[in-house]
C-alpha cells in the first residue's frame, strides 16, 4: 500500500501524479471563480460521462470540441499535478473536475458563486467498476480478491477515501442554490430530462434538437468511439490498455453479476449503518 498511496488528512491518494503540496494548495489557495463549473464525483460514479455532457452543453450539442480536445484538458482534475497546471492556465469560464471529498475542496468555494454538479451512483456498481478499473489504472493498487477489495472499499481504504464519507459530506450542500446533484441511474433512465435539468441549473437553455445532440454525442457508444473521451490516449505509464477498457459496460446493476449473496449482505449492513443519518433515498435503495 505504502508505495502506491500516501495519506493526506486521512484520505488515500495515488503516489504518482498527486502531491501533498498540491492538495494543500488546492484546499487553501486555489481561487475558485464565480463562473467555474465543477464536475464533482467519487471515482467511477460517471465523472467522464458528466464531463462529456457538460462539454457538449457548452457547445450547444456540437461535438467538435469533445472530438478534438482530450477530456482531461477540457475539464481538468484540480487535485492532480497535471490537472492543476491546466486549471491554472484555463481561460474562464472553466470547466473543472474533482474527486476530492468536501473537506479537502478549495475553501474559496464558500466565497464564490461557482456551480457544483455532484453525480452519485449505486455504490455496489461503483465497487465493481472500481475493482475492474484498478486492474488497468497503474496509479491504483492492483486488487486481490473481490472479498478483500470489498473490505477495503467499505472501510475507505481506497484512493479518495470512503464513498460513504464522500457522499454524506457533499450531500450536506444540498439545498444550496449553486449545488446540483444527480445520479448515474437518473442519467440512464431519462437522459434528455437529465440534460434539460443540468442546462436549467447552468442557466443555459438548449433547444430540443440540441438536447438530443448532447445525449447522442455523450452516449456510451459515441464516447467509446471518441479517442478524446475513451482514455485510449492516456499514457501507458498510467494505464495498462491491455487489461481492459475505461468504458467497460456502462450499465446499472452490474454488481448482480459479480457480488455473491453474502458479499451483498455484508455491503448492505455497512450501508445501513453509514447512511442512516443522511435521511435521503436514492434510486438504488
Ligand atoms: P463501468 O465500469 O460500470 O462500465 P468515471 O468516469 O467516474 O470513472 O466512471 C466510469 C464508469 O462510467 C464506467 O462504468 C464507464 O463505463 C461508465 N460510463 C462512462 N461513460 C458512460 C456513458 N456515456 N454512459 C454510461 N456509462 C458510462
Amino acid at each position: 500500500m505504502a508505495d502506491k498511496y500516501f495519506t493526506h488528512k486521512g484520505v488515500l491518494f495515488p503516489s504518482v501524479g498527486y502531491f501533498p503540496e498540491d492538495l494543500s494548495y488546492v484546499e487553501n489557495e486555489f481561487q475558485v471563480r464565480d463562473n467555474d463549473v465543477f464536475n464533482v464525483t467519487y471515482p467511477k460514479s460517471g465523472t467522464s460521462w458528466m464531463l462529456e455532457i457538460l462539454s457538449l452543453i457548452r457547445c450547444d450539442g456540437d461535438p467538435g470540441w469533445a472530438r478534438s480536445v482530450l477530456n482531461w484538458e477540457r475539464a481538468p482534475w484540480v487535485e492532480n499535478h497535471l490537472g492543476l497546471d491546466i486549471a491554472l492556465k484555463y481561460p474562464p469560464p472553466r470547466l473543472l473536475c474533482s474527486h476530492l471529498p468536501v473537506q479537502l475542496f478549495p475553501k474559496s468555494l464558500q466565497r464564490s458563486k461557482a456551480k457544483i454538479i455532484y453525480t452519485l451512483r449505486c455504490p455496489k456498481d461503483i465497487l465493481v467498476s472500481l475493482y475492474h478499473f484498478s486492474k488497468l489504472l497503474r496509479l491504483f493498487k492492483t486488487p486481490g480478491s473481490l472479498d478483500s477489495f470489498l473490505e477495503d472499499f467499505l472501510s475507505g481504504n481506497v484512493a479518495f477515501g470512503s464513498w460513504f464519507d464522500h457522499v454524506t459530506g457533499w450531500m450536506g450542500l444540498k439545498g444550496n442554490e449553486n449545488f446540483f446533484s444527480i445520479t448515474y441511474e437518473e442519467l440512464q433512465e431519462d437522459p434528455r430530462g437529465s440534460v434539460r435539468r443540468i442546462c436549467h441549473f447552468l442557466g443555459k437553455e438548449l433547444s430540443e434538437e440540441q438536447v438530443a445532440a448532447v445525449v447522442e454525442n455523450a452516449s456510451f457508444q459515441r464516447m467509446r468511439g471518441n479517442k478524446m473521451a475513451n482514455f485510449s490516449q492516456m499514457w501507458d505509464e498510467f494505464m495498462d490498455h491491455e487489461k481492459g477498457e475505461f468504458l467497460r459496460k456502462g450499465i446499472c446493476g452490474d454488481w448482480r453479476n459479480h457480488l455473491s449473496e453474502a458479499q451483498s449482505q455484508r455491503f448492505d449492513a455497512v450501508y445501513q449503518e453509514q447512511m442512516q443519518d443522511l435521511g435521503m433515498t436514492f434510486p438504488w435503495d
